[in-house]
């Protein structure tokens, strides 16, 4: 059954399209009868919604017995540029395809171990962390020395000068990324190489002092302040620490005057996860944004909101895999919580077009399902037992101040228990990031996987390894990605990533 409004306005045209295909191609005239028209929808309809479905799932979906006819169904949709239209944009999946897209473009070499440049780096660049998250992953008792910073910077000028326009970059954490005393000088080294740069930090340490000292800061693309609250006793709840909301919203209104001023084009907003504890908070995040709105009496206020999911680094997982920490959250999301959030975001729509109408929000990967009123369990998620051999540095891969890198984000923790496997080398002045990849994927040393090891992936990682493995399920079924039903998956065109999180366009 299709219930995909779109897909069904568009039936006319499709089955126009179709039909004509089928007489261009001059391909076998069973393919008119209507059985064969109504599985060319349910291919388009389900990988609209599910675009990781593996070829064997469709296959057995449809009780189709011959794959030629798979294969010719998967032509006919790669040629109709309504289809691809409908599949990628018009469903619940389109984060996820959003996000795909130009990983799908190197699964391939990624199967064969072929050394590529990775498409995404995750800088984390933090010494240290004044918050104590009870969803993060951090080893909350280290921190990096802070002899080391030169070097660093001068390993990061490096891998900035041999980056290319394919490759995105992020700052992020690891630990807190504002907490490097030459992040300024970093983010303008990235800048003068051409590098669109997003900072994501939790915004404790951005005072106006602060950016005084560090005008490198307006060399940013975007500023994502991880929101943690949305008062004094709900950010306390979460980050340990008393005066984390009045600090974090001061900082974000005179960050917003200046940043006014100093670069109108850099995009603020603010991130938020969603966890059991607080889904009673999101109406509470759009006063928030009024409020701060208000205050910011020159110009543009909060540009864009995303939220996200908990993607159970922490959460759920086996306390021996902890540190010391000091306090661990007891929830987690369920069935019941979830119904919850459904409602919750419905009303949050409706008081967004009324408190802060200009505010773009991102729902992220199974979050943008809730909001359309339509239930998602939750984020695409793999164990330990599917992650990959050797990773995907094809594709993503973290680098901390040490200059070691990581083959998943959420290990890049320093000193993390567990995580000293994924690293796979370290960059420094003689060592640049393609001969750590490039010895990795010689050695032919897969990586040993332990129960519970996809702690150390973030919702990316995953939705990464669920690609990697669809694409090694469709090649073993003898249809690829290149006969399969998405174009985009082989076009080589050229490459966005979009690193952004403020616009529909990523
Ligand atoms: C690890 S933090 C590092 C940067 C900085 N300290 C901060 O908090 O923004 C990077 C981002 O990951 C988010 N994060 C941490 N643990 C998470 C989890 N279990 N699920 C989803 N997001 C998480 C944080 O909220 C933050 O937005
Ligand atoms: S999420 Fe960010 S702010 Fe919170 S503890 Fe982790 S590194 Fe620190």
């Amino acid at each position: 059954m299709i219930n995909n409004k779109i897909i069904e306005n568009c039936k006319d045209e499709l089955k126009n399209y179709y039909n004509n295909y089928i007489k261009e191609k001059k391909s076998n005239n069973i393919y008119l009868e209507d059985k064969y028209f109504n599985y060319f929808l349910q291919i388009i309809d389900r990988f609209s919604k599910q675009p990781l479905s593996t070829q064997e799932e469709i296959f057995n979906f449809l009780g189709l017995s011959n794959k030629n006819d798979l294969v010719f169904l998967n032509d006919a949709i790669r040629a109709s540029s309504i289809a691809q239209n409908l599949i990628t944009k018009s469903g619940i999946g389109k984060k996820y395809w959003n996000t795909i897209m130009p990983f799908a473009k190197t699964t391939e070499q990624t199967l064969e171990n072929n050394y590529q440049f990775p498409q995404r780096i995750a800088l984390f660049p933090g010494v240290s962390c004044m918050f104590y998250c009870g969803f993060c992953g951090r080893n909350q008792s280290e921190k990096y020395p802070t002899s080391i910073l030169n070097e660093s910077k001068l390993t990061f000028d490096k891998l900035f000068s041999q980056i290319r326009n394919s490759t995105a970059l992020s700052i992020s954490g690891g630990l807190e990324p504002l907490t490097n005393p030459k992040i300024g000088e970093i983010i303008s080294s990235a800048r003068n190489n051409d590098i669109r740069v997003p900072l994501i930090t939790n915004g404790y340490s951005l005072t106006e002092n602060f950016l005084k000292r560090t005008p490198g800061i307006w060399d940013l693309d975007s500023l994502r302040i991880s929101l943690y609250g949305i008062d004094k006793e709900s950010y306390k709840f979460i980050t340990r620490v008393e005066k984390s909301f009045d600090i974090v919203k001061k900082n974000t209104i005179s960050f917003l005057k200046l940043r006014n001023i100093n670069n109108k084009n850099l995009k603020f907003g603010f991130n938020f996860i969603v966890i059991p504890e607080n889904v009673n908070q999101l109406n509470g995040i759009l006063e928030l944004v009024k409020s701060i709105n208000e205050n910011v009496d020159n110009g543009r206020g909060v540009d864009f909101l995303t939220l996200r999911d908990d993607y159970q680094s922490v959460t759920g997982n086996d306390d021996k895999f902890d540190e010391e920490r000091k306090y661990k959250l007891s929830t987690k999301m369920d069935t019941k919580v979830r119904n919850i959030l459904i409602d919750k975001l419905g009303e949050f729509e409706i008081n967004k077009s009324k408190l802060c109408p200009e505010l773009y929000v991102d729902y992220g990967y199974s979050l943008e399902a809730l909001y359309k009123n339509i239930f998602d369990k939750q984020l695409i998620k793999v164990t330990h037992k599917e992650m990959r051999n050797f990773g995907f540095t094809q594709m993503s891969v973290a680098i901390d101040l040490y200059g070691d890198v990581f083959v998943y984000r959420e290990a890049g923790f320093l000193n993390r228990k567990g995580n000293k496997k994924f690293i796979i080398g370290r960059i420094n002045k003689n060592n640049s990031l393609e001969d750590v990849i490039k010895k990795f994927l010689k050695n032919k040393k897969p990586i040993n996987y332990e129960f519970q090891d996809e702690r150390f992936m973030d919702s990316f990682d995953h939705v990464l390894t669920s690609l990697v493995n669809q694409a090694e399920k469709d090649q073993k079924f003898d249809i690829p990605f290149k006969k399969g039903p998405i174009l985009g998956r082989i076009m080589s065109n050229e490459i966005n990533l979009g690193n952004n999180w403020y616009t529909e366009k990523n």
